[in-house]
Parts: C-alpha cells; sequence; structure tokens
C-alpha cells in the first residue's frame, strides 16, 4: 500500500496553503457561530422579557401566548390600575369574543376615552387607542410564529447549515488518530441535530412541551461542531508532523 501518495490528506501533514485556507474557512465560520448565538440570545433569548435562552422562549417564539392578549396581559398587569375592575373585565370579554367593530363603536370606544387615551394618543411610542386598529392588534392572541416564516426560515435554515456542517465535516475527515466508529459519529451528528432543531420549531408550533427539543438539536450541533473545529485547528497547526505512516486516517482505507 503507498501511503505517501495522499499523505496530504492528513491535517497534520497538508501543505500550507491547504492549511491557511481550512483555518480561514474554520476562523469564518467560528465567528459567524458566535454572531448566530449572540442573535438567538438578542431575539428569542429576549422572548420572555429575561435575557438567556429558556424553554419559555422558544414557546412564546414557536407556539405564542394564546391565552392572553397583550391588552389583556397589560390590563391584569402594569395598567391595572387605569381603569375600574368592572370596566377592566368588560374590556377583557370584549377581547376575548374578537373584539368587534361594532361593539367598539358602540361602546368601547367611548370607554378607551374615558380610562385610556390620555396617554395611548399623546405619549409617543405606545400604541395610539383613538385608533379601533390599534386595539385590535394588541386584543389579538398571539399565535407565535405563522407557517409563512416557519417554512422561510426552515429551508434557508437547512440549506445554509447543511453548507456549514459539509465542510467542517470534510475537514474534519482529515484528522488523524480519531477510532473510525467516533469520527463517523460526529460528522453524522450535526446533521441530525439539525434535522431536530428544525423539526422542534414545527412541532413546538403545535404543542409547547417540544420546546426543550429545539435546546437539544441547537446544543447538539454546536457540541459536535466545536469538537470538530478544535481538533481540526489543533491538529493542522500543533500536532507533530510525523508524515503519514504512523498516522490513522480514513482516507486511507487502513
Ligand atoms: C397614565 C398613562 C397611561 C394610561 C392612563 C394608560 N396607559 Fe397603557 N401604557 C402606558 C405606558 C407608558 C405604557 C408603556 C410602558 C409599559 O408597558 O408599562 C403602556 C402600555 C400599555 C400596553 C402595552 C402595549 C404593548 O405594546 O404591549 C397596553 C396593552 C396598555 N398600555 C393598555 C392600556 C389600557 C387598556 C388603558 C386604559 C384602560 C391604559 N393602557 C391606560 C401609559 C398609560
Amino acid at each position: 500500500m503507498n501511503v505517501t501518495n495522499n499523505h496530504w490528506l492528513n491535517l497534520p501533514s497538508i501543505s500550507l496553503s491547504i492549511r491557511v485556507l481550512f483555518t480561514g474557512y474554520l476562523v469564518a465560520i467560528g465567528f459567524g457561530l458566535l454572531m448566530a448565538g449572540g442573535q438567538i440570545l438578542l431575539t428569542h433569548g429576549m422572548a420572555d422579557g429575561k435575557l438567556g435562552l429558556s424553554v419559555d422562549d422558544i414557546v412564546y417564539s414557536y407556539y405564542g401566548n394564546r391565552n392572553n392578549s397583550r391588552l389583556e396581559t397589560a390590563l391584569n398587569g402594569a395598567m391595572k390600575d387605569k381603569a375600574s375592575d368592572s370596566t377592566r373585565a368588560d374590556i377583557i370579554k370584549w377581547a376575548r369574543d374578537g373584539a368587534s367593530k361594532p361593539l367598539w363603536d358602540e361602546k368601547f370606544q367611548q370607554v378607551f376615552n374615558d380610562n385610556c387615551t390620555a396617554c395611548h394618543g399623546n405619549v409617543p411610542g405606545i400604541p395610539n387607542f383613538n385608533h379601533y386598529d390599534e386595539v385590535k392588534k394588541v386584543a389579538k392572541l398571539d399565535n407565535g410564529s405563522s407557517i409563512d416564516s416557519l417554512t422561510r426560515v426552515s429551508h434557508i435554515h437547512l440549506f445554509g447549515i447543511a453548507f456549514i456542517f459539509f465542510f467542517v465535516g470534510l475537514i474534519f475527515s482529515m484528522a488523524v488518530n480519531i477510532p473510525r466508529w467516533l469520527k463517523a459519529t460526529v460528522i453524522a451528528l450535526p446533521f441530525i441535530f439539525l434535522v431536530i432543531d428544525v423539526l422542534s420549531w414545527w412541532l413546538t408550533k403545535w404543542s409547547p412541551h417540544f420546546a426543550w427539543l429545539t435546546i437539544i438539536g441547537g446544543a447538539g450541533y454546536t457540541f459536535a461542531s466545536m469538537f470538530m473545529w478544535i481538533t481540526s485547528i489543533y491538529q493542522m497547526w500543533f500536532m507533530k508532523k510525523n508524515g503519514s505512516q504512523t498516522y490513522l486516517n480514513e482516507w486511507r482505507h487502513d
């Protein structure tokens, strides 16, 4: 068996230019993943109002908060002292029944005028309750992600990330001294977790009980790709070059 022909397929032995190419790619991908993580913390992570990603955040993002409209939440919370108990109960009932326009014209425009528009109509940055449309918006139940946005985000995510994992896995496949089964498993894992992650969004849209699958999916491919990333960088730059003879690499059928 002639092993010297393909010794360049071992990470510790590859040529400088290939090493620079692989490293450049891995560094860029590494930064990209950090940014993606930061963005997830800032968008989904804040969905429950607290920093840090929790199961609640995922439920709010995908399933929504179907028990309460923003209007009802506010009337039971920050806006509790802005109207009498019976007025608040009236508004909540009207909102739960769909916040109909006829009842708005008949009664609730006046109720909002009496209790709310002193601020909501004068203070910038908060909804203007002189307009039925704005009341209607906060009176709606929050149904989480739409099918439309889920479809879009799913396919972008699957195509884009599968591409990243393909090249990270290809580089890692040239790592040496890693048992064949472990290498194959680590290369397969990100793809499996990626599918779990995307599936979990759809399942969570359907039922909040699946939100933890999203965490497992994300954590799973993060760890698997971190392992490949660190191993690849280490072997390219810090592992003693020893020719290919003593290294075991899947690319050679030994
Ligand atoms: C004294 C001024 C004031 C009055 C009166 C007032 N609000 Fe507010 N409201 C605010 C401010 C300021 C905010 C934004 C800060 C916050 O959420 O606490 C707000 C926020 C809200 C929100 C949250 C909006 C969102 O984007 O989720 C709702 C809903 C709301 N108010 C409903 C009402 C209703 C209904 C009434 C009347 C019964 C009312 N408010 C009366 C000052 C007022």
